[in-house]
């Protein structure tokens, strides 16, 4: 049920999401995400604090499970392994991985049933299983979001960076402008 929270400040938001993920953020498996890229330049860890942040704000807003959204947008791609090199189960990385982030964050932490929902579910419509609560649907929206962002916002910025270098190149033999006379 969606239960009306106050609002809060920026640094207030940022205390309370740092004491639903607070635990999680200390264990070292966590931490090691940072070490696998997940889309183009853009970590897992990364990935993973972006998910989980943007979906604890809406769940906030919306009145839900915001402890929830946090701690499984947190480790929703707890899978680790870098996907571009490993495989380490039958099928395609985009079904197998939600099974294999749920079987490590139950080794590691004790998650309720949204928590385990939100990152079993995290690929749907992929994965046909419907999920079971509003955040999981949120998480999954906004893994989406951010995936997209990561992908094609990140490949927009290098283009424009590859233009600048080229533009730069360019002016070295961009033709001399003389001086007007008056
Ligand atoms: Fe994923
Ligand atoms: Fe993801």
């Amino acid at each position: 049920m969606a239960v009306r929270h106050i609002s809060l400040s920026s640094i207030q938001h940022h205390r309370l999401y740092e004491s639903c993920v607070h635990d999680l953020m200390q264990h070292e498996d966590v931490r090691s995400m940072d070490g696998h890229i997940h889309h183009n330049r853009v970590t897992c860890l990364e990935h993973c604090l972006s998910v989980s942040f943007m979906s604890y704000l809406a769940c906030y807003r919306l009145g839900l499970d915001y402890r929830a959204a946090a701690r499984g947008g947190l480790l929703h791609d707890l899978y680790l392994y870098d996907w571009h090199h490993t495989k380490p189960m039958e099928g395609l990385h985009g079904f197998t991985h939600p099974g294999i982030a749920l079987r490590n964050a139950n080794l590691r932490f004790l998650l309720n049933e949204r928590e385990q929902d939100i990152i079993i579910k995290h690929m749907w419509p992929m994965t046909l299983r419907l999920p079971r609560h509003r955040e999981s649907y949120i998480v999954c929206l906004v893994d989406k979001y951010c995936a997209f962002l990561e992908v094609f916002h990140d490949r927009r910025k290098r283009n424009l960076e590859r233009f600048k270098k080229f533009c730069q190149a360019a002016s070295i033999v961009k033709p001399c402008i003389p001086p007007i006379s008056i």
